[in-house]
């Protein structure tokens, strides 16, 4: 089924996994490009949950017009759409079944030279075993998580740090008037980059990540400490992976039908009880969840994902299929998608974000 002698002629996009600021302003990079250059862009609808069940639009310019600066996909986007890992219900069952070859079906019946997949490591799994059946496929790596090791970053992210650093703000002020601790849970998965990177711009003073567990004792220790200086408040950002030394993540819920069943939240919840238990100290707790993902992208967002989609689609057009554009420096450039699902990328403690925060007295609940 491979066509590489041929002409890119007509090309599919789909976003998905979990939406994020920019997903748009990809979109539009990659169609408008295209149509210059003569081809058909099939709009994809909620990530590969449509490659399997055929559903897709035409995108006109007309469709991608006004919309580099709006939030969410106008293709739709589910984290529950894996070909391979297909939830199905078979009396009060559900069995999960591949429904790889209907993906293909689909793919070969609309005619596509190629797809361009954007969406994060679950996407790009996903990528490399539909390029294993065939498909010509070039990747975005998006997501807010920021924890694809083959791109410097993701977009998204910064959007997501811009979001938990205002509410950060926001909290400074009222902690502030009221002497108390306050905690503020971000999202990020297995990944601490949103909390570490917000906590950082916010000036949050202890910092919790999932990269490193921590201790109990330390973190009360801070809150006090802080308190006989005279700063009667306290600020901490811990993110939703986040676990103390001595336990484990706190899990919300778990669904089979995610290609990640595990939904994580609820440590802000349990770290205020401990500090107020253990301290004495009033201490309140913020959960900011999907507003990281919502809403417009910032400008940096606008302008990597712009970037991008206008890269992929070139990609496209000289036919390097196989291979996720990445930011590198400054620079955009691609690597193969194997190599982009290799290693997630996580906070490591010699990184300069971790450095420079130690070095203003930031803590991270545990010495190191
Ligand atoms: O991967 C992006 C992300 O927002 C994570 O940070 C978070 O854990 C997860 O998705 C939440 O997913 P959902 O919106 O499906 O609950």
């Amino acid at each position: 089924m491979t066509k590489n002698s041929k002409k890119v002629k007509r090309i599919g996009i789909l976003t998905g996994g979990g939406d994020c600021p920019g997903l748009n302003a990809v979109i539009r990079g990659v169609a408008k490009p295209a149509h210059d250059n003569g081809l058909t862009v099939l709009g994809i609808q909620d990530g590969f949950e449509g490659l399997v069940e055929g559903k897709a639009i035409q995108l006109y310019n007309k469709d991608v017009s006004g919309i580099l600066a709006q939030g969410g996909t106008i293709l739709g986007s589910s984290n529950k759409g894996d070909p391979f890992h297909w939830p199905t219900e078979i009396g009060k069952e559900i069995k999960i079944m591949d429904r790889s070859e209907d993906a293909i079906r689909n793919y070969e019946g609309w005619n596509l030279d190629a797809l361009i997949a954007i969406g994060g490591d679950g996407t790009m799994h996903i990528s490399k075993k539909l390029m294993d059946m065939g498909m010509n496929i070039v990747g975005v790596p998006k997501t807010i998580d920021n924890d694809l090791d083959a791109t410097d970053q993701t977009f998204g992210h910064d959007s997501a740090v811009y979001v938990l650093t205002w509410a950060i703000d926001r909290l400074h002020t009222t902690a502030s008037s009221h002497h108390r601790v306050i905690v503020i849970e971000a999202m990020g998965r297995y990944a601490g980059w949103i909390a570490l990177h917000g906590g950082l711009a916010g000036g949050a003073d202890i910092i919790l990540l999932p990269e490193f567990p921590f201790e109990w004792e330390n973190v009360y220790d801070k809150v006090i400490e802080r308190n006989m200086m005279g700063k009667r408040f306290s600020l901490v950002c811990v993110a939703e992976g986040a676990k103390p030394k001595d336990g484990e993540m706190v899990v919300k819920a778990k669904d089979i039908k995610r290609t990640d069943p595990i939904q994580l939240g609820g440590i802000a919840e349990l770290v205020a009880k401990k500090i107020s238990d253990s301290t004495g100290l009033e201490t309140r707790y913020t959960v900011l969840g999907h507003l990281q993902r919502g809403g417009s992208p910032t400008p940096y967002d606008r302008i990597l994902s712009t970037k991008f989609g206008t890269y992929a689609i070139e990609m496209v057009i000289k036919k390097k299929f196989g291979r996720m554009v990445a930011l590198k420096g400054n620079e955009i450039t691609s690597v193969t998608i194997e190599s982009a699902i290799a290693k997630q990328k996580l906070v490591q403690k010699n990184c300069q974000a971790v450095q420079a925060a130690k070095a203003v007295g930031i803590s991270f609940g545990t010495d190191f």
